[in-house]
């Protein structure tokens, strides 16, 4: 999570006016300090030397310390300012619209003209701008993926917009940048940017109703429906909870509990176990689950890609 190399054009707006201004400070600062030593030299005490004449109301040199300052303070607001009305962009009218809502503690992730949604996993296509419409259900989290360009906050009731254009493939990793309550540092998210066709095929695999579950996975299925997982977790043509993240596509997750931890059947079967303790805070409860139902139930959530 570097903001020094990023991959996004918000990115590269703000790293260029840092990397400009280490530069321009950096003479700034030689051409003060060179001055300093000079004076510290000519001036200095010599035997038999009178002491040199103090300088009052010399009106030259009262102007030039104030207009310099004046200038540089000038030089360095005209491009920031500049900046911040970029970052702050209308979208383009051809950005995709993705809703990204702030919960204790994960991300809920909405495309609302593709009818696809998912959880702390952001998947966008290189190439084309895309605007997250951020939002809060809670209190105040704060949007940050360093790679990516700068934070902006999830505020309950408002809308914050953040519109930028990712130009290089990856997987990038973000986290909540506002404190938010005991699992604030658990809140970390992905986006994953992809080539168009790879966000289409994604898109397209990600519309269709998950497959109906055979042999262990039904079991599986049978313990969501009665363990108590269907009052807060959607699955597509099955549940609609929305206290918890969409369980539609879980199994194509790379992770589960917000990033915290690999998507793997240990950690998701130590995870549905007690929540709370791999995530403090966690709001998923313990459930009262047999091991079989368990089981059944991990090999039902890993097969819904
Ligand atoms: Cu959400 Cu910190």
């Amino acid at each position: 999570m570097s903001t020094f190399n990023p991959v996004a054009d918000l990115g590269w707006r703000i790293d260029t006016l840092f990397t400009n201004f280490i530069g321009w400070t950096l003479f700034i600062l030689v051409v003060v300090e060179a001055l300093l030593v000079w004076v510290i030299w000519s001036f200095r005490d010599r035997p038999g030397r009178e002491e040199p004449k103090p300088v009052h109301g010399h009106v030259g040199l009262e102007i030039g310390w104030t207009l310099i300052p004046v200038m540089i303070v000038t030089i360095i607001s005209v491009p920031t300012i500049a900046t911040i009305f970029r970052t702050q962009a209308t979208p383009a009218p051809n950005a995709l619209r993705i809703e990204v809502t702030g919960r204790q503690w994960w991300w809920e992730v909405r495309y609302p003209e593709l009818n696809v949604v998912t959880a702390n996993e952001i998947v966008v296509p290189v190439g084309r701008p895309v605007t997250l419409e951020l939002k809060s259900a809670d209190v105040i989290h704060s949007f940050w993926v360093p790679r990516v360009g700068g934070k902006r906050d999830l505020i309950g009731g408002k809308v914050n917009r953040l519109t930028f254009t990712v130009d290089t493939p990856g997987t990038y990793p973000g986290q909540c940048a506002e404190f938010c309550g005991l699992s604030h540092a658990n809140m970390r998210m992905l986006l994953v940017a992809e080539s168009p066709e790879a966000f289409d095929r994604w898109v397209q695999s990600k519309r269709e109703p998950s497959v109906p579950p055979t042999g262990v996975a039904e079991g599986g299925r049978a313990a969501f429906m009665a363990g108590g997982c269907v009052a807060c977790h959607a699955i597509r043509g099955l549940s609609s909870g929305v206290v918890g993240p969409d369980l539609t596509h879980f199994g194509s997750r790379q992770t589960i509990a917000a990033g915290l931890f690999a998507n793997t059947p240990e950690n998701l079967a130590a995870w549905i176990k007690d929540p709370p303790a791999m995530k403090p805070g966690a709001r998923m409860p313990k459930l009262p689950l047999g091991d079989e139902q368990l089981s059944a139930l991990v090999v039902y959530l890993g097969s819904l890609k």
